[in-house]
């Protein structure tokens, strides 16, 4: 089949490889021209594990195509666009209108326009009313995307559920013949409601924070009554009403997804006249998270005023180059607010892109080991595989890191080895 996606950002260049390893005929469109030469040029805009490989593999096959225009005959949508919210949750919609403004004026009735971007429950069946007022007539069909930064593309070919809300029963056909390479895996294909597909995107996200806040608090507890938290995880979720997943202890959830889509959720409660109680307070535990570590971090290090703390991890979580609502970049403030000095480390980050202006006295380094130059504590703020390796032998022997401490806010670090070679080790649910 021949599909266009319009918005080549995260959701959307995974969309249209995710589209074209399925066998499709894809063209990923973009208004900003800049990323399109790159991509043509062989440069994706994001770090994602394979999609560089595969992209290269796509396009030499031609089944993967980008460009700033539509294609005349072309009648699948996938609408990818971003979708940005504010802080009290409103989501501006002005690029989804905009994108779809650029279709109706350029295709003949009958396209279906498939809706991936993440938007407020209520949408898609406003961008009917939309249509119908501009007297144009396309099928609108909400499709959330459930993609995982840093496994996307395992998640687009291995989903757990494919949502479709479709109005229009007779869009069914061509949706189950686009997705027929996944039904084959007997993956579960849930037809719904426009609404209700939008329902599940943001209410999948929201349980998500919900799981990750309410153990972070139980983390504090585990911290008070000396309890293992580790185990308290592994204990919950071997529940298989609960799921093992999403019980990992860490500084807060981020990204740009669950932060935002809660707000969002929440915001449509009370747009609707009704309140929810509990998005609230998961928003609350969540924020409240980044203070209290760092109180913790000044109480272990007997204060932080021109102290220099060196901290590996900047981005959101481990495996992408995304710092989009980053707890370690709420920590840094709030260090910095304190007047600690920063080091920063990420092996992925574009360091360019961290705008600190004022903020305070930080400086990143392109190694691990200058990072922690003259530091007085390391703090490990997301999980990536390479700080498991480094060689901390050296760091004690050569005397990098002065005061020998290390904070874990990932768990991610042998405590007993770490102790034996003479570092002071704090980990979450034990001491922070
Ligand atoms: C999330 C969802 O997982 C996807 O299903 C969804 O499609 C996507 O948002 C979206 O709406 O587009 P993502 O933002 O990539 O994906 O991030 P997650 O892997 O879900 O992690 C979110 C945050 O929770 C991260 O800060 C992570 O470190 C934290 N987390 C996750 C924990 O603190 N503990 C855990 O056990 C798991």
């Amino acid at each position: 089949m021949h599909i266009t996606v319009v918005g080549i950002g995260y959701v959307g260049l995974i969309t249209a490889v995710g589209l074209a390893i399925l066998g499709h005929t894809v063209h990923g469109v973009d208004i900003d021209a800049q990323k399109i030469a790159d991509l043509l040029n062989g440069h994706c805009p994001l770090y994602e594990k394979n999609v560089q490989k595969k992209i290269n593999y796509l396009y030499a096959k031609k089944l993967l195509h980008f460009g700033t225009h539509y294609r005349r005959n072309d009648r699948i949508f996938f609408l990818t666009v971003g979708t940005p919210a504010s802080q009290d949750g409103t989501i501006d919609l002005t690029p989804l209108y905009a994108a779809i403004d650029s279709l109706i004026a350029f295709v003949p009735n009958g396209a279906l326009f498939l809706i991936k971007s993440t938007v407020p429950v209520g949408t898609s069946r406003k961008i009917v009313h939309y249509l119908k007022e501009k007297n144009v007539c396309h099928a609108v069909i909400s499709n959330p995307e459930f993609l995982r930064e840093g496994n996307a593309l395992y998640d687009f070919l291995n989903p757990d559920r494919i949502v479709i809300g479709a109005d229009n029963i007779h869009c069914t056909a061509i949706l189950t013949k686009l997705y027929q390479p996944l039904l084959n895996k007997k993956i579960p294909f849930l037809l719904t409601d426009p609404t209700t597909a939008e329902l599940i995107k943001q209410a999948s996200n929201a349980f998500l924070a919900n799981k990750i806040a309410l153990l972070n608090e139980l983390s504090d507890l585990c911290v008070q009554t000396k309890a293992d938290l580790g185990a308290l995880s592994l204990g919950i979720g071997l529940d298989k009403r609960i799921g093992e997943a999403y019980l990992k202890g860490g500084p807060g959830f981020g990204g740009s997804c669950l932060p935002k889509d809660i707000r969002s959720l929440n915001r449509s409660f009370h747009q609707y006249g009704i309140a929810s109680h509990i998005l609230p307070a998961v928003i609350a535990a969540n924020n409240y998270r980044f203070a209290y570590i760092v109180n913790r971090i000044t109480a272990i290090l007997g204060g932080i005023k021109n102290k220099i703390i060196a901290l590996y991890g900047l981005t959101f979580k481990a495996d992408t180059d995304d710092t989009r609502g980053s707890p370690s970049l709420s920590i840094i403030e709030l260090l910095l607010a304190q007047k600690a000095i920063i080091h920063g480390y990420d092996p992925k980050t574009k360091y360019d892109l961290l705008t600190y202006n004022e903020k305070g006295s930080i400086k990143f380094f392109n190694n691990p080991e200058e990072t922690l130059c003259e530091a007085e504590a390391l703090i490990i703020a997301t999980e990536w595989d390479i700080f498991q390796n480094i060689d901390f032998e050296k760091i004690k022997t050569k005397g990098m890191l002065k005061s020998n401490i290390i904070i874990d806010l990932r768990n991610i670090l042998n405590k007993d080895l770490l102790q034996q070679k003479g570092f002071s080790y704090y980990c979450l649910g034990r001491d922070i």
